[in-house]
């Protein structure tokens, strides 16, 4: 609802239950619901404010991920709701259209938080991205597409334990949107999936087998021209918007392919070879005519020669440049209205990724290499692959705050709960 200029959303923490498996009812948590959350909608410009309840019998919290905007409106580990208790952010829209998501952050808890189902969509319009030739029909032709596994019992129950696995629990059960074996019946020439990887652990590389995809966007927005390729590797709590061609009445199958994780000492035992389907889609017989997609999307870009800081990150195991997360320490202090360069690097033989809240960064480069095109824009999550130096620029615009914190993690979720994280000021 809008309310004096400002659009209102309201998000319950809750309980629930759900039939992932027919016969069988799994315990999750949910947002307004049993599982998942509303897709959240807004526009550049917009004032929004979001009454936040929590109905779980333990705190939690709900981050904007992806969204630039004050740290106290960030619903970080600082914005705990205790049980039976609401929280009431607000802000102004002020970055390109992007797809984004929400999902809690409690202090190391966020892991099975995310698991159980607190997450959803927060889409953000502007004229860019209504200018580009995409489909935009939100459900017909441009489709949320939240992909998730887990670990179901026989009994029903969902189980996070990860038996030892160095990344975190992976599941064998695919859902999207919370179903398992999804489809979506097409009705247009194209269509437009915006996919995110709301895993906990788990890397894919979606594509499909019989065709390529057109990538038109990242995490923080649109490409500067759509990137023509067979697969799209997302890390948990990366993004993607690619546009798909169908023939009237074919069916295509999204998939999961065998990640490129990079050289990791056990590429299986962290689902380096897994492969399987996570989206059928059904063409009509007849299919309405789309646009084609533009072939400039956007315009964006900062300068090294505008970075006055450069800052190193190293991660190795549990710890960033040698120590875990302390709720109480300020690790990195920024000047608000600098550009800085962050130089981060994964020391160990095993998966890691790299979230900075607040921001949208680009890669610079990666071991001194210019990004593959589909790393080209504006990110706020990047895979790290083993041993490799990833140098990202950020400009810090406003939001001075020398109280609240933002954070800086591995979105590994079991990782982040463990310690992979730190906090930065900006003053
Ligand atoms: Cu998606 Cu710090 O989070
Ligand atoms: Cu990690």
């Amino acid at each position: 609802r809008v309310e004096d200029g400002v659009r209102i959303f309201e998000l319950t923490a809750q309980e629930g239950s759900t039939s992932f498996l027919p016969g069988k009812e799994s315990e999750t948590w949910g947002f307004n619901g049993d599982h998942l959350g509303p897709t959240l909608r807004a526009e550049r410009g917009e004032e929004v404010a979001v009454e936040v309840a929590n109905e779980l019998d333990e705190a939690t919290s709900v981050h904007w991920h992806g969204m630039h905007l004050p740290p106290e409106m960030d619903g970080g580990p600082h914005q705990e709701i205790e049980p039976g208790g609401t929280w009431r952010p607000h802000w102004e829209i002020d970055q390109p259209g992007a797809t984004l998501w929400y999902h809690p952050h409690p202090h190391g808890r966020t892991e099975e938080h995310v698991y159980r189902g607190l997450a959803g969509m927060f889409i953000l319009d502007d004229a860019e991205t209504a200018s580009a030739g995409l489909p935009d029909e939100y459900g017909v032709d441009d489709v949320p597409v939240i992909v998730q596994d887990k670990v179901i019992a026989d009994d029903g129950a969902l189980e996070l334990d990860s038996d030892g696995n160095e990344v975190g629990l992976l599941g064998s059960t695919v859902m999207v949107n919370g179903t398992v074996g999804a489809y979506h019946d097409v009705t247009t020439e194209r269509v437009r999936l915006r996919l995110l990887n709301g895993s906990t652990a788990r890397t894919y590389a979606f594509g499909f087998e019989d065709r390529t995809v057109q990538l038109v966007a990242t995490d923080g927005g649109l490409l500067r021209a759509p990137v023509t390729t067979d697969r799209v590797r997302l890390s948990p709590g990366e993004r993607a918007e690619i546009v798909v061609e169908m023939e009237p009445g074919t069916t295509a199958r999204l998939r999961s392919f065998e990640p490129e994780l990079g050289a990791v000492a056990a590429p299986f035992a962290v689902g380096a070879n897994d492969s399987f389907d996570v989206l059928e889609l059904r063409a009509a017989s007849e299919l309405a005519p789309s646009e084609p997609v533009a072939s400039k999307l956007a315009e964006f870009g900062l300068a090294e020669s505008d970075a006055t800081v450069t800052r190193t990150f190293e991660l190795d195991g549990r710890k960033i440049n040698g120590q875990k997360m302390d709720m109480g320490r300020i690790d990195e202090v920024v000047e608000v209205g600098s550009t800085e360069i962050w130089e981060v690097r994964n020391v160990n033989l095993s998966p890691h990724n790299f979230h900075v809240h607040d921001v949208q960064f680009e890669i610079l480069d990666i071991d001194g290499e210019p990004p593959p095109p589909d790393l080209a824009g504006r990110k706020d999550t990047v895979y790290l692959e083993p041993r490799r130096t990833y140098r990202l620029i950020m400009r810090f615009e406003d939001y001075a705050d020398p109280t609240w914190p933002y954070m800086f993690h591995c979105h590994l979720l079991l990782h982040e709960d463990e310690g992979l994280m730190g906090q930065f000021l900006v003053v």
